[in-house]
Formats: C-alpha cells, sequence, structure tokens
C-alpha cells in the first residue's frame, strides 16, 4: 500500500513497520473530521508494544505465566489475622491512633477505581450509579462519597477523592455528581480522572482491529492503567501539592468498604509498608477473588482467572484451603512508590485476555464474534506488590466489609448487597438497644454514623421501629 494523501509519512512508515497498513484501507472514503479521528487514533498506539505483547507465546510483558508461577506460591508468610487483633487489641489501639493521626493531618487521598460498567448487572450505566441503599434506592457512588465526607468531619480534615473513569464511564459520572451536587463534597476535593484504552488485535494475526472505517476497536487498559493516568492528568502533582502522601483505594462496587479506614492506615503506617491490602477467607475455591500468595519470597496477588485449579483447591493438613487469602481489592499505597512505578511503566505487566470484539473484516462487513476472535490487554493495579519492599496483608471481617456487587442474581448481587446493608444497619441498632423487626428495611446514612460506637450518641435507645426507616443526618 502506497501512502495515501493527507496521511502523515512519519505515521505511514510506523505502520509499515509494524504491518498494520491495513488501518487505511477505507481511508479515502473518510470525511476530513474522520481521518482526523483516525490520526488522532493511530498516533497514540504503541506499535513497538502492542507486537511484543500479542508475539504468540509471550505471556504478555513477563516471560514466565502467572499459571506457571502460581506452582510455586505459597501462604503468604506474614498476615494480619483477624483474630490475633481481636484476643490483643493493643497494636490495633495505637494503628487507630496512627491512622487518625495521618488523616487529620491531612496526608491522606482516597481513589476510587469506576471505570467499569454495570454490564454483568445488566444495568446500562456506570456501575457506581446502581440505586444499592435498602430504603432509599442510594447509590454506590452516594454511600461511598457518604462515608468519605463523615470520615472527614471525625478528622477534622478534608479529604480528596481521586474517581478513575474510563471512556464509557466518564461523562456519566461526571454529569451524575453534577446532578447531585457532588453528594455534598466541595468541589476542591472532588478529581475525575479518565483512565486510558488499548487496541484490540485479532488473536490469529496480531492485526489491529477496526471498529468502525474510523475508528479502533479499543477497550480500558485495566485498572493498573490507574498509574499513567494519575501521572499524565497531573494527579500526583495536585497530591503532592496537597501534601498527600498515602493513598487509600477501594473499587466502586463494595459499598461496604470501610473508607479510609483509620486503623488499616495505621497498621500500614506502624508495619512501614508501602502497599497494603485487606484479604478475606475465600467461600471456596472457585470464587471469583484474586489470591493473595508468596512466590520466591515476593507477596503478590494471583488472579482467580489465572489461578489454576488444581492450585486454587489445594489443602492444607486440616482440609483447610492453602490459598485461603482471597483480596477485597481494598489497599492502601505509598504515592511516592506508586509514582516510581508510573516513571518505569514498562516493567509492569499486561494481562492478555481472549474476548469477543465486533469488527469490521477484510470487506468492511460488520463481524460480531461468537466465540473469542481477540486479544484485550489489561493491566491489574495489584501488579506493583511484588515490587514492593515490604507488603502488608491483613485480615478483615468479610460479613462486615466485603459485600461487593457483581452479579444480576445469587451471589453478589443486589439482593445480597441490601441484605447486608441491613443486617449491618440492624447489628448496629441493636448495639444501641433498638430492636428491628426482622426483615425490616433499615438504612443509615453514614452522614449519621460511620459504626455502632457512633451510632450511639445520634440515635434515642427508645426509638422504635415499625416499618422501613432511612436514618439520616
Ligand atoms: C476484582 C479483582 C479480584 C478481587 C475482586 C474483589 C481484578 C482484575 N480483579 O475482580 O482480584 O478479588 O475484585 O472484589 O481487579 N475497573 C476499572 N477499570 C478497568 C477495569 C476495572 O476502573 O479497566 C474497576 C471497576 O470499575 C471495579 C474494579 O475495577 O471497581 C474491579 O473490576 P472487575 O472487573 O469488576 O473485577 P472483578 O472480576 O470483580
Amino acid at each position: 500500500m502506497n501512502n495515501p494523501a493527507a496521511f502523515p509519512e512519519d505515521l505511514f512508515q510506523k505502520l509499515e513497520e509494524f504491518q498494520q497498513t491495513h488501518l487505511l484501507t477505507w481511508w479515502s472514503e473518510l470525511d476530513p473530521s474522520q481521518q482526523d479521528e483516525l490520526v488522532a487514533q493511530i498516533r497514540q498506539i504503541n506499535f513497538a508494544q502492542i507486537q511484543r505483547l500479542y508475539s504468540p507465546g509471550s505471556s504478555a510483558d513477563s516471560e514466565e505465566s502467572p499459571a506457571q508461577k502460581a506452582e510455586r506460591a505459597t501462604r503468604p508468610a506474614t498476615v494480619v489475622r483477624l483474630t490475633d487483633r481481636q484476643s490483643d487489641s493493643s497494636e490495633s489501639t495505637q494503628a487507630i491512633a496512627a491512622g487518625k493521626e495521618c488523616l487529620s493531618a491531612g496526608k491522606v487521598g482516597a481513589i476510587l477505581v469506576a471505570g467499569g460498567q454495570g454490564s454483568r448487572l445488566g444495568f446500562p450505566h456506570p456501575k457506581g450509579m446502581y440505586p444499592v441503599g435498602p430504603v432509599r434506592q442510594t447509590s454506590l457512588f452516594q454511600i461511598l462519597v457518604e462515608q468519605l465526607l463523615a470520615r472527614a468531619k471525625q478528622a477534622g480534615q478534608p479529604i480528596s477523592y481521586f474517581i478513575m473513569t474510563s471512556d464509557a464511564t466518564h461523562d456519566d459520572t461526571v454529569a451524575y455528581f453534577q446532578q447531585n451536587q457532588n453528594f455534598g463534597l466541595a468541589a476542591e476535593n472532588l478529581f475525575f480522572f479518565k483512565q486510558g484504552t488499548m487496541p484490540a488485535v485479532d488473536a490469529q494475526t496480531g492485526k489491529i482491529l477496526l471498529e468502525s472505517k474510523h475508528r479502533i476497536a479499543v477497550s480500558p487498559d485495566g485498572h493498573g492503567g490507574m498509574l499513567a493516568a494519575l501521572k499524565n492528568s497531573g494527579m500526583f502533582d495536585e497530591m503532592r501539592k496537597q501534601g498527600i502522601d498515602t493513598l487509600y483505594y477501594h473499587q466502586v462496587d463494595n459499598p461496604t468498604a470501610i473508607v479510609c479506614d483509620p486503623e488499616f492506615l495505621g497498621y500500614h503506617l506502624k508495619r512501614n509498608a508501602e502497599v497494603s491490602v485487606k484479604v478475606v477467607s475465600k467461600r471456596s475455591a472457585d470464587e471469583k477473588m484474586g489470591v493473595v500468595c508468596d512466590v520466591d519470597q515476593k507477596t503478590q496477588i494471583i488472579e482467580y482467572s489465572d489461578l489454576p485449579t488444581h492450585i486454587a483447591e489445594q489443602t492444607d493438613e486440616q482440609g483447610q484451603l492453602l490459598h485461603w487469602a482471597g483480596s477485597t481489592a481494598i489497599h492502601v499505597f505509598n504515592r511516592d512508590f506508586l509514582e516510581q512505578i508510573a516513571d518505569n511503566d514498562d516493567q509492569f505487566p499486561f494481562h492478555r485476555a481472549n474476548k469477543k470484539v465486533p469488527h469490521l473484516d477484510a470487506s468492511g462487513s460488520q463481524v460480531t464474534p461468537e466465540t473469542p476472535n481477540a486479544i484485550k490487554f489489561e493491566r491489574f493495579i495489584f501488579d506493583v506488590l511484588p515490587v514492593a519492599d515490604t507488603v502488608l496483608v491483613y485480615e478483615i471481617d468479610r460479613e462486615r466489609e466485603f459485600n461487593p456487587l457483581k452479579n444480576a442474581e445469587g451471589q453478589d448481587s443486589p439482593a445480597t448487597v441490601q441484605a447486608a446493608l441491613m443486617r449491618i444497619a440492624s447489628e448496629w441498632l441493636s448495639a444501641c438497644g433498638v430492636e428491628v423487626p426482622a426483615d425490616c428495611p433499615v438504612e443509615i446514612s453514614p452522614l449519621l454514623a460511620l459504626d455502632a460506637e457512633e451510632l450511639k450518641s445520634r440515635v434515642p435507645s427508645d426509638l422504635t421501629i415499625s416499618g422501613p426507616l432511612y436514618l439520616g443526618e
């Protein structure tokens, strides 16, 4: 193919070098604005990287696949177990004080990853907009923002929220926050930043797929794309300006995650960790959770899709799962540690996923595949773990803190998440001496109380509940 008129020469050479000139098949049919769009998309592609990631036989960037690594996985050597904290609370008490001090000093920022859509839920909006509150149908976003606001109020210091969106969720998310006056969060403490994309390639040929004649088929680059996105959007600079050195990271799907939990922050600081992760005991070998394990003395997370079944099912002498520690994807990161990795981005691996990607075939007809035809490339944020010198693994109470919304029905569905929110609210009320009739929907706004202790000073003990009740500020 010759370089078509008006297509930049430098880019054409790139396309030739990497055998991707098919992207220009319909160039002469495009109007000028479509041509501009295609050029802009092509300019963003790192062709050498795509070629390296695609190369058959390579497990994305690394020599060894996660499944091969998993053969050598052992339990994480050090875990702060829940039962140990419950039987001796002295370190916890100190940790809570240290965490609160750090929050009050304004050193903590919170990161929410919200690039995913509610597609598994059959919800055609960003997942964070899902109305999950059992009484007022409050959304995941609202519950999480209210937690952040309440924690900031306790600390006497605003906490900035850095919310990662994707092409698929950005506009709807920003508009939703605007319509709701940011749920009370001051504009100077709310930052949206958008993750990047990666092109999808044909699994057989490595050719980049076209979604239409002037558009490349791209998908979000995974939550690991957060590092490049934080850097490129100037968010690391903003954090430094604000004096934020510790980042509390969590996912949009879990409304019971304790946002900016002072105890977890305190343990992270006291144990001099660069990265910390909250874990729970997996319900079963096949539960879809990344497992926290050690490989070659390095603590890391192996994603469920990469963990061979025979390893996931291994048990110890007591018949307990060897790889019991499921990642809740709640982390604390040191900002400077993440910045160093963002600056040396090349070492940060990609994972390959075989997916069905609609595209144009060579004749220009739309193809909607029924079996996986393409490879998508994604980065996972937890791949920073093995780079850290010190990782803290911290077990939490699953019932209290891990109730994610993943599926339309069954486990981890709207029904189970609502039930969990009601159960937690009932437990807190009963700790205040207030009885909740069985199956009576109750919802407590985080603005009223963040735990049972706080609730005691907010509700009268002679409160009687006879029907659905929302307890707000
Ligand atoms: C995820 C974890 C898994 C963990 C589990 C706990 C991954 C790959 N796996 O599984 O190890 O045990 O949660 O609940 O994360 N997201 C983005 N951009 C993206 C992709 C995802 O922002 O490109 C966000 C989503 O909005 C969501 C979170 O990351 O908040 C998790 O993504 P999801 O694909 O739902 O992961 P799970 O399979 O549930």
